[in-house]
Order: C-alpha cells, then structure tokens, then sequence
C-alpha cells in the first residue's frame, strides 16, 4: 500500500433506471501510484465519469456504489458518511471537471472562489488570498490583482479552466481527479493547459487521474494507462506498453484507429459494430460483437483482468490461447 495513493478494487456501480438496473462501472480495479498520471481511457459513454464520481462519492440519484472498494491511503472511502467526505474532497482529493461552470459559482468572484477552500482549511484571509494570487500566478493567469475580482462569466473558458486548476491546486491535494479538463475547449488552449498541468505536476508532486478519450493527452501525459469498455478495464500498461505493445484485441484496434481519432474528434469509426446494451446481463466478454478474434468461450465466460508480464494487464481470454492473438 505505501507507494499506492489509490487502490480501486472489484468497484461496481448501477444506475437503477424504470428501465432495469444499468452497470455502468462493472468490477473495475486499478492502482495509483504516488507522483504518477494515472490515464484511463475510452469511449464516450464506457463509465470513466462514473467512475470518478463513485471514488469522489459525489454520485447522483440513482446512481449508486454496489460493490467493492475505494482504498485512499490507509482509509476506505465506500461507506464513508457525507461529513467524513467533505474532510476528503477538495482539501484530499481534488476534482476538476470538463465544465468548469459546473464547479465555479457564478455570484462569487474567482479570489474569493479560489481562496475559500483555504479558509475552510483553516488559513486566515490574508494567507488564503496570498497563496491564492501565487496560485492564479503559477496557472499563468495575468493581472492577477483584477483577475481576483473578475467573475466566471468575465473570463474566457480557457482561463476558467486555469482558475478551477488553481482551485485544486492551491489545496495540494494528495490526489486530483481531472475529467477532461480539456475536451470543452479550442484545440490550441487544449495544448497549453496539458503543458500547464504537466509543469505543476512536478511542482505540487500531485498522483493524477487524467479521464479522457484523446490519446494525444494519454501519451503527453500518462505513466500509466487504463483502457476501459463497457464498464470494464480490459486493458492495463504502462503508456510505452499501450502504445507499442497492446494486447487487447479492443486497445488494439484503438490504436489502429488512432490517426481517425485525432482527426474526427473521438469518433472511433474504425471499430465497428456498437457498445451493448448495458441493462442487460452480459455473461461472457463485452467486447464480444465486435471483436475479430472471438472464440466461443469469449459469449461463455468474462475473462478476467490478468497479469501477462510485468504490470502489463489484459482482459481476454485470446490471452490464454496460443495463436488466438490480434494481428
Ligand atoms: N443518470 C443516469 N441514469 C442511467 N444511466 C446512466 C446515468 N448516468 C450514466 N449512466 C450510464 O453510465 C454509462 C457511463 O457513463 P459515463 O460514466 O458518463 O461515461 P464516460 O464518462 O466514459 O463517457 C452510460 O453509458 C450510461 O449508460
Ligand atoms: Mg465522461
């Protein structure tokens, strides 16, 4: 545990819908190591937010944790009470999401929005508003001293972006959560945020779970990689791994499709066949439909996350057959 930040085990989480109960995080596990960009990756719709939202505990009705556990240091985070959450979120474990409108108050002004996470941790005015401005400093935003009292609406989206980093950041949490901080915004303020977030990783020694479907910030970015689908991680590497050494028939066709994914936005229109309808119970593999090395047990059985070398993961049971590999 001591080099692990985060250790996500057998988590599952449902939607219970007039329309059945949906898994949409189906038994997921991975680690985070201390210092390390965690990526998990995937298309839209596969529970990379539900995920993030069950390890915040900030999942909406009704949506709820059905099994498994959330290690956070020494602590789990499954069955903590609401107030034991507010002592975690934000001053332990930051998030910034893919709007940052969703998390800035638009009646407050960006110093007092920045600086109140501090006070709530016990700093006085003054302090809190002078690490704020270092921090809106070090997220290059300029002219601070108005800056502080801009509110959301006055600024750019990009800039939202920089001031809900420095949010985050100013608290240093242990870890951070970030939900595609970048997808809402112009490509070229995409580039500058991901090198922003790259410079203050050294600084604030912060563990990242980076959450996105752009394999352009995976390899920017990412230590390691998580590739999810369908509610399941069916594929864990380190990035060089991912990228050179796929193993999943699904990674692998990702990677096949990769210069269609830059080009067309996310859109994986190389892979065909569609996601399953995840309000049914699906007995074997997920990525059965569509996958070209299906074997019969593949519609029998899951095949479950294994190690096949040294901290190379993979979900398929072509894995176990000889000559049963993707070419
Ligand atoms: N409020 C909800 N009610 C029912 N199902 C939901 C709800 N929110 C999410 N889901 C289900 O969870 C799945 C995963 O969603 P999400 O975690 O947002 O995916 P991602 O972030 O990877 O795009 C969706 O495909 C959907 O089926
Ligand atoms: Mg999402």
């Amino acid at each position: 545990m001591d080099n692990k930040i985060l250790e996500v085990r057998d988590l599952s989480i449902d939607f219970k819908t007039k329309h059945g109960t949906v898994r949409a995080v189906d038994e997921v596990s991975f680690d985070i190591n201390r210092g390390e960009v965690f990526a998990l990756v995937g298309e839209s719709g596969c529970g990379k937010s539900t995920t993030a939202l069950g390890i915040m505990r900030l999942l909406q009705e009704p949506g709820e944790i059905s099994g498994g556990q959330i290690m956070f240091e020494d602590r789990e985070l499954v069955g903590l009470s609401e107030k034991e959450m507010t002592h975690i979120r934000g001053k332990e474990i930051g998030m910034i999401f893919q709007n940052p409108l969703d998390s800035l108050n638009p009646v407050y002004s960006i110093g007092y929005q920045v600086s109140e996470g501090l006070i709530t941790d016990g700093m006085n005015k003054e302090e809190a508003h002078e690490l704020a401005r270092e921090t809106l400093r070090d997220v290059k935003i300029s002219d601070v001293e108005s800056r502080m009292k801009s509110y959301p609406h006055e600024i750019s989206g990009g800039m939202r972006q920089r001031v809900m980093i420095a949010m985050m950041l100013c608290r240093n949490p242990k870890l951070l959560i970030a939900d595609e901080p970048t997808t809402a915004l112009d490509v070229t303020i995409q580039a500058g945020i991901i090198e922003l977030m790259n410079e203050l990783r050294s600084k604030y020694n912060s563990s990242i779970l980076m959450i996105t479907h752009d394999f352009g910030i995976v390899a920017d970015m990412a230590d390691r990689v998580g590739v999810m689908y369908a509610g399941n991680i069916v594929e864990v590497a380190d990035v060089m791994s991912i990228f050179d050494d796929a193993r999943h028939p699904y990674t692998k066709l990702l990677m096949k499709a990769l210069p269609t994914i830059t080009k067309e936005e996310g859109r994986l229109e190389t892979i065909s066949g569609t996601v399953p309808d995840l309000s049914e119970p699906i007995e074997g593999c997920k990525f059965a439909d569509r996958c070209p090395v299906c074997q019969e047990i593949c519609r029998r059985e899951r095949p479950a996350l294994r190690e096949v070398e040294s901290g190379h993961l993979v979900a398929c049971h072509c894995q176990d057959a000889e000559g049963g590999d993707v070419k």
